[in-house]
């Protein structure tokens, strides 16, 4: 059989409901090893290591509290033993951590292995604009998919119906993945298109941002669909502006796209630190840390990230939602500035 493995730091629950689905999926699939490795960030809960917790009760108390892991899915606190034997790595983190990651199991993974990336966050380099699945094909030189979707974390551990997208070049391989994720309430749907799926699952944050903002300025639905529109087409226009012709504009009306700008403005945790950062003043950092126990947030820096590139680009003007929500964020704007020259002509995009 073949050994699959799952990375997570903790700090996102995301993790801990993949490996809850590939766990059980592999237990029916002949291919595949029945264990799964998640990667967890060691921490003392109660005086007793997470991992042992994990391993005793199948429960991530920390992460995902109250919903039974199968037997199959074994925590490990080293990050080079989860991956170590595994074919196929399922990535999942804040991306702010992402780098260290690559740093610390780069040279124990094997040669014929694939990845797929979960994390919705992308990073800048001194060659601009990278997406996760780029930052982990260049330090690892392996294939790297990736899988987005309307995927607020509990929900899925509950087990109501959703759907994600899977970002795969090779036809085979999307076969294999979907294997691995799909199931009656997790209802994949792959295309080939890798980067336009992340783009669409990072820039989607920043948007949520702003979702919170109208949130906490007391605003309607009316307004909040505004800006649910207007970020959607500066995130499809900021994505062809970096992509071009290497993203399919389709990819945007999957669950990656579309359904996720919505229920991550409405349900997701990023919309909820930005209601808190207007109605108590506090920093987002700060918020973060009050209201969310140990989780990472990725809308904040996302919309920092944006920022500078657009900036470098000398383009702030054509990403008006964007930049306001930029300067809110960080240059102590005040929140009614997000409608500040939002009416843009996305007519030609
Ligand atoms: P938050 O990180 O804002 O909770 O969004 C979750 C998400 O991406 C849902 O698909």
């Amino acid at each position: 059989g073949v050994p699959a493995a799952a990375t997570n730091a903790g700090l996102d629950p995301m993790g801990t409901t993949a490996a809850r689905i590939v766990g059980t999926n592999v237990a029916k699939l002949a291919d595949f090893d029945d264990t799964v490795k998640i990667w967890v960030h060691e921490e003392l809960v109660d005086g007793r290591k997470l991992t042992d917790i994990i391993n005793t009760e199948h429960v991530n108390v920390r992460y995902l509290p109250g919903h039974k892991l199968p037997d199959n899915v074994v925590a490990v606190p080293d990050a080079i033993e989860a991956v170590r034997d595994a074919t196929h790595i399922i990535v999942v983190l804040p991306h702010q951590y992402i780098q260290h990651l690559l740093d610390t199991v780069h040279g124990s993974i094997l040669p014929n292995a694939s990845a797929i990336s979960l994390i919705k966050g992308i990073g800048i380099s001194d060659q601009g604009m990278t997406t996760m699945t780029q930052l982990i094909h260049r330090t690892l030189a392996i294939p790297v998919s990736s899988l987005s979707g309307a995927n607020i974390a509990n929900e899925i551990a509950e087990e109501k119906y959703c759907e994600t997208t899977i970002g795969c070049q090779d036809p085979d391989e999307a076969i294999v993945w979907r294997s691995l994720f799909n199931t009656p309430y997790f209802q994949v749907n792959c295309v080939a298109d890798v980067i336009g799926v992340e783009f669409c699952g990072a820039l989607k944050n920043v948007v949520a941002v702003g979702a919170g903002f109208i949130d906490g300025l007391h605003l309607g639905n009316n307004t909040k669909a505004a800006i649910i529109r207007i970020g959607f087409l500066e995130m499809r226009r900021l994505a062809m502006h970096i992509a071009g012709g290497g993203i399919q504009e389709s990819t945007f009306m999957e669950s990656c796209g579309l359904a996720d700008v919505i229920t991550t403005c409405y349900g997701g945790r990023n919309r909820r630190l930005a209601q808190e950062f207007v109605q108590t003043g506090k920093s987002m950092p700060q918020l973060e840390k009050e209201l969310l126990d140990g989780q990472k947030l990725q809308g904040y820096l996302t919309a920092g990230e944006v920022h500078s590139y657009i900036d470098s680009c000398g383009v702030t003007d054509h990403f008006p939602l964007f930049t306001n929500i930029y300067q809110i964020c960080y240059e102590n704007k005040p929140p009614h500035t997000i409608f500040a020259g939002l009416n843009v002509d996305f007519s030609r995009d």
